[in-house]
């Protein structure tokens, strides 16, 4: 086989996988719970995809602008600052007191030591 056909079947076998998976992105299970927990002086906070999911099944709410499709790809693996939160970004994008409830309800995210 001549190598430009090669190349042509590579590249067709390539958009095919590529496609299947932005295709699949809305069939994609939903992952288990994620736990946060470098905040030091508070709780650590789970964040539920099931709960999240079943509120907004688009994946796309969140991945890839808001967070990466990676546990502790965020910041790369920074603690998120409290202060960005607050201002719109990360948590609250959606955590203002509009979509959500607001930045300020912190035991719902820092649930206090039982
Ligand atoms: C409300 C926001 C939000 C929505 C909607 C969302 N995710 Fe996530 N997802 C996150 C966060 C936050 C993380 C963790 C990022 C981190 O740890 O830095 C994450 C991580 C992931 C991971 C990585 C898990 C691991 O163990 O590495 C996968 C896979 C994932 N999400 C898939 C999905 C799929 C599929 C959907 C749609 C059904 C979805 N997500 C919807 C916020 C969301
Ligand atoms: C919508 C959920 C949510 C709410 C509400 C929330 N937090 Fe957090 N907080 C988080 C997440 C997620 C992190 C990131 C932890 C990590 O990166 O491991 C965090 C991190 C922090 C940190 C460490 C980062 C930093 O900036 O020092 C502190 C301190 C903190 N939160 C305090 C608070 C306080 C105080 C409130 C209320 C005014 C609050 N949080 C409300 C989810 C929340
Ligand atoms: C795309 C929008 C969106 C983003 C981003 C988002 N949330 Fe939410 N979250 C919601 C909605 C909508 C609800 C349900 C309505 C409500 O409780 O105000 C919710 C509910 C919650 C709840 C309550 C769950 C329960 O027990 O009912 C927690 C805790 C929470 N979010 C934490 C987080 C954390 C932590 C992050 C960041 C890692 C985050 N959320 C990012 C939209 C979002």
């Amino acid at each position: 086989m001549h190598s430009w056909r090669l190349w042509t079947l590579a590249a067709v076998a390539g958009f095919a996988v590529f496609f299947s998976t932005v295709a699949g992105y809305g069939q994609m299970p939903v992952p288990p719970d994620i736990t946060f927990k470098q905040t030091k002086d508070f709780t650590p906070t789970v964040f539920s995809h099931k709960i999240h999911a079943a509120k907004n099944p688009d994946c796309t709410a969140c991945h890839p602008q808001i967070f990466p499709m990676k546990a502790g790809g965020t910041l790369e693996g920074k603690p998120i600052p409290l202060a960005d939160m607050m201002a719109g970004k990360y948590c609250g994008t959606c955590h203002n007191g509009q979509k959500a409830f607001l930045m300020t309800d912190c035991v719902k995210c820092h649930p206090p030591k039982k």
